[in-house]
């Protein structure tokens, strides 16, 4: 892994955050930048975002680095594929090449909760986990990263499992405990169902929780009856930004593999 640090950027629904990463320790290696995601967030006015912060660190990485971003949607080939819980005109946008394009380098564009989930493993909570580990994240919408003895499955989107008839994240995100006014004992028996019914379908090793209502996750997940363990991430708001450092580099360093 390279010893230069890299840039991840991380898009979120109100904030677009980047910060150089230091890959041999997994954290940020400069302060993190933050600047609020545009009212009408489509490809275009995001990359403009974007363009800002990369400019910001533009003396501290080299050309030819790559730079890692994350988008809460389904990537496949640089395409995002869905878009759940952002502007609709992000389904089927070439959002990759859009990004290199106006940033005139190379950008490798990935899940957001698959760049949480790979720095889970390789710097946090699941650190040196050679099974299968699952990682969620509770925001918005539930994202999801199945990582088997270090190797990303992308795109799971099992936040999107049917449950009871319903999108799981519609009933267990954490912003509909917001939206509903539920107390941690009112929200619990959603998480159960939800981590249960996962836990039935993949039988993981560990299961990671993330997401910023995990900062409370002394309230919620002492209360789950599972068979798998459930702890906290560890990286917390560094996750997005520290998986995309390290996404876009292992992308960069194999451009054989199918992106
Ligand atoms: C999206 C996922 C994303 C997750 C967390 C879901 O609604 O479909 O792609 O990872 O939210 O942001």
């Amino acid at each position: 892994m390279q010893n230069q640090p890299v840039l991840g950027i991380d898009i979120g629904g109100s904030g677009i955050k980047g910060a150089l990463v230091d890959l041999a320790v997994g954290d940020f290696a400069s302060e993190r930048v933050r600047i609020p995601t545009p009212a009408k967030s489509t490809p275009a006015n995001v990359a403009d975002v974007v363009a800002r912060i990369v400019a910001d660190f533009s003396g501290q990485i080299a050309a030819d680095s790559p730079i890692g971003v994350t988008i809460p949607a389904v990537v496949t080939h640089g395409i995002t594929r869905s878009a759940a819980n952002i502007h609709k005109s992000w389904i089927d946008a070439p959002a990759q090449q859009i990004f290199s394009e106006r940033l005139g380098r190379e950008v490798i564009l990935v899940n957001d909760a698959d760049a949480a989930g790979v720095a889970e493993v390789m710097y946090g909570a699941a650190k040196g986990n050679e099974g299968l580990v699952l990682v969620t994240t509770l925001g918005t919408g539930i994202g999801s990263a199945l990582i088997y003895r270090g190797v990303l499955v992308p795109n799971t989107e099992l936040g999107h499992l049917e449950i009871d008839g319903k999108d799981a994240e519609s009933e267990a995100a954490a912003s509909i405990k917001t939206t509903l006014g539920l107390t941690y004992e009112e929200y619990v028996p959603r998480l159960q169902r939800y981590y249960e019914r996962v836990e039935a379908l993949f039988w993981p090793d560990l299961f990671v929780v993330g997401g910023g209502v995990s900062k409370a996750s002394g309230k919620f997940l002492p209360h789950l009856k599972l068979k798998t363990p459930i702890v906290p991430a560890e990286l917390r708001n560094r996750a997005g930004i520290v998986g995309a450092a390290w996404l876009a580099v292992d992308k960069a360093e194999h451009p054989e593999r199918p992106a």
